[in-house]
């Protein structure tokens, strides 16, 4: 039996942790022991349960309640928490997600303690070391034991970087197990109580912004605003406003246009049922990036790079930065672009290679 610690904290982990509780319940606790940590990095109901509940995640097993702070404060309050529960659980492997500060923290006490980490998006890479997910991936990867990949750039990254051939697995991208189990549900569960629904002929497009390179300087989000009142007047804008930008908007004046539906923070179906049917999505997410694109969804990044490059090459985004005449430029473009294909293996069975892989890499330290 291997016994494996499941690490989510902020709201992009709970869609990509979601599809490994599945694979992994298909085993059995005596084979694949799992307990799944909360870090509590996101605590708003509409940030944190809200997701547990439309993907059906169980309840944490432990809950490390760290809460908000700066970076320093944030990974320091996860380590210590997280910390104590390793040394009474002896967990053998600790399994991390994407980016944040609970992937970075959480990997960091488990490799101190010599219990195996395995990240799970690993190698990616925006070369842009002004992001903190840029650093977290950093450190993460460079005391991961193993690689779960979901492109090739990742793999390619990972081996400029030294890491040994026989650790990386390219397995596909569990976001989108994640986007198919839940297109699906959408389709099978009628009637949910949504709160926002649009006009359905498709006609408006879907906003989100929270970085804080996009948000925390008053005239870049000055700017960004200023073009999506723009878009506006052409089409209307639905926007859920994420904790940090709803303060920001406060904080710097912004106004929007009245065309700009501003919403609060959405669950996953809800947010799900809007972007899919929308004309165009732009955004700063990371995931929305990827699952754009396994959609066929024209999308328009609001960021200089990517750290997902494939979505660019083969998919349906384009990045703009977050000048005005870039951003109207490339929206311009992603209207009139063709579909785009999906990435090779993110085909909804990433979950799955990854318990696998788990079970016949750690063999050797299986208990009995
Ligand atoms: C974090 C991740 C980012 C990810 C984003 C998704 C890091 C470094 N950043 O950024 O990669 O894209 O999550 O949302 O880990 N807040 C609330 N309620 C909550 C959560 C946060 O009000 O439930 C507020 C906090 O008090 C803080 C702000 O939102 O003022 C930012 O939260 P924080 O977790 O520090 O970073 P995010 O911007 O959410």
């Amino acid at each position: 039996m291997i016994k494996i610690f499941l690490i989510a904290g902020a709201r992009p982990n709970f869609m990509k942790i979601a599809p490994i509780i599945r694979a992994c319940k298909r085993y059995g606790q005596d084979i694949l022991n799992y307990k799944l940590i909360h870090t509590g990095q996101h605590f708003d109901k509409e940030m944190s349960q809200a997701f547990f509940d439309d993907l059906d995640i169980p309840s944490p097993d432990f809950h490390l309640n760290a809460g908000s702070g700066t970076h320093a404060v944030q990974t320091a309050k996860i380590m210590v928490a997280f910390e104590d529960v390793c040394e009474k659980e002896r967990p053998d492997c600790v399994l991390v997600v994407g980016d944040v500060n609970s992937t970075l923290a959480c990997s960091l006490v488990a490799k101190k303690l010599r219990i195996k980490v395995a990240h799970v998006e690993a190698g990616l890479r925006s070369f842009d070391m002004e992001m903190p997910e840029e650093i977290n991936r950093m450190v993460t990867d460079s005391i991961t034991d193993l690689f779960f990949v979901t492109e090739e750039s990742g793999v390619d990254n990972l081996l400029r970087e030294g890491k040994p051939r026989e650790r990386i697995h390219l397995v596909g991208n569990v976001m989108i197990d994640n986007l198919f189990y839940s297109v699906e549900k959408l389709q099978t569960e009628r009637g949910q109580n949504f709160r926002f629904f649009t006009c359905n002929d498709g006609n408006y497009a879907f906003l989100t912004l929270h970085r804080p390179s996009n948000v925390d300087d008053a005239e870049t989000f000055r700017e960004i605003a200023g073009v999506m009142n723009e878009i506006a007047d052409e089409m209307p804008i639905y926007f859920p406003v994420h904790p940090r930008t709803r303060k920001m908007i406060e904080h710097h004046g912004i106004s929007f246009s009245p065309k700009i539906h501003r919403l609060p923070p959405l669950g996953y179906a809800e947010s799900l049922k809007l972007w899919k049917d929308a004309r165009i999505v732009l955004t700063d997410s990371g995931g929305l990036q990827e699952e754009t694109t396994a959609l066929g969804v024209p999308c328009v990044t609001l960021r200089e790079n990517t750290e997902r490059p494939i979505t660019v090459e083969v998919g349906t985004n384009i990045l703009a930065g977050s000048k005005r005449q870039d951003i109207l430029c490339a929206y311009r473009a992603a209207l009139g672009r063709k579909k785009g294909s999906v990435p090779p293996l993110w085909d909804g069975k990433a979950a799955q290679r990854i318990t696998e892989l788990l079970l016949g890499n750690f063999k050797d330290i299986r208990r009995v």
